[in-house]
């Protein structure tokens, strides 16, 4: 009891230092260990995304109401995820749509605005319906954004852009001579929101898989052995007091060099 009051009062000491040296504009997690998570516990791999989402909410949660950080994205379908059995697809569907269910009232009264990015054509009709719902519902909130992608891949979302990008040309709107980064950057689901200045990915896989590959030109990562369901608020207030410690120089150098 005392160890914990102990480990709550140093949290909340880190909370307010890392407060007072800026936070995140933005920050993404590749939530990943579910299925691990439930191995390690002879459970059925959908009991790990049960729990994995209980560690979404507490994190929202907690980014929202305690950090008061702006911007987050969570990893929650790639567009690879669909080569799963289909029993863990729906099962993860259902999830997804409960959790928004659930969720919204929440979101509406803490001012979390719901923002999805990925292709919604394939997600089954109550899901998009549901999204479709809490991103019309909570549009005009504005103290969290919660970007969550959904049947998402970068390599989709880049094609998806230059597609637009080249009707925008076809029709004359765009002269092909004055596209630039911005004119991409505008075309990508996350058009609204900056680029991660923190990418977390848990369970102890080192790669991007396929997640915000043009918005994560540089972007901090962060990986860590914790799987998934594991993860908590004590470990995402570590992982951004080490953000802080670490110097961005955007391809440049220190002025004293
Ligand atoms: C990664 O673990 C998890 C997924 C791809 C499933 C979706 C995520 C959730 C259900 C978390 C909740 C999300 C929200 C937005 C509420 P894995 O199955 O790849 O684990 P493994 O690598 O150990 O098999």
């Amino acid at each position: 009891m005392e160890k914990d009051s102990l480990l709550q009062n140093n949290i909340a000491t880190l909370i307010e230092l890392i407060r007072e040296r800026g936070l995140p504009k933005h920050v993404a997690i590749i939530m990943d260990g579910n299925g691990r998570w439930a191995s390690k516990r002879d459970l059925p791999r959908t009991a790990g995304h049960q729990a994995g989402v209980q560690t979404a909410e507490r994190i929202i949660r907690f980014a929202g109401r305690e950090l008061g950080l702006r911007h987050l994205t969570l990893y929650a379908f790639s567009t690879e995820n669909w080569a799963r059995p289909a029993t863990e697809i729906n099962f993860i569907m259902d999830l997804l749509d409960k959790f928004i269910t659930e969720k919204l009232a929440e979101f509406e009264r803490e001012g979390v605005r719901v923002i999805v990015s990925g292709d919604p054509t394939p997600l089954p009709n109550n899901l998009q319906q549901r999204v479709r719902d809490a991103i019309e519902q909570t549009a005009k909130n504005s103290r969290l954004v919660l970007n969550i992608a959904l049947n998402y891949g970068a390599r989709q979302e880049i094609v998806r852009a230059c597609r637009m990008i080249a009707e925008r040309v076809a029709s004359g709107e765009v002269d092909s001579a004055k596209i630039d980064e911005q004119t991409i950057a505008s075309s990508l689901y996350t058009a609204q929101i900056p680029d991660p200045d923190l990418i977390i990915r848990t369970s102890g896989e080192m790669r991007l898989s396929n997640f915000l590959l043009w918005q994560a030109a540089y972007t901090e990562l962060h990986f860590t052995d914790t799987l998934w369901p594991d993860f908590g608020p004590d470990e995402l207030v570590r992982a951004i007091a080490q953000y802080q410690d670490r110097e961005r120089r955007y391809g440049a150098v220190k002025e004293a060099e």
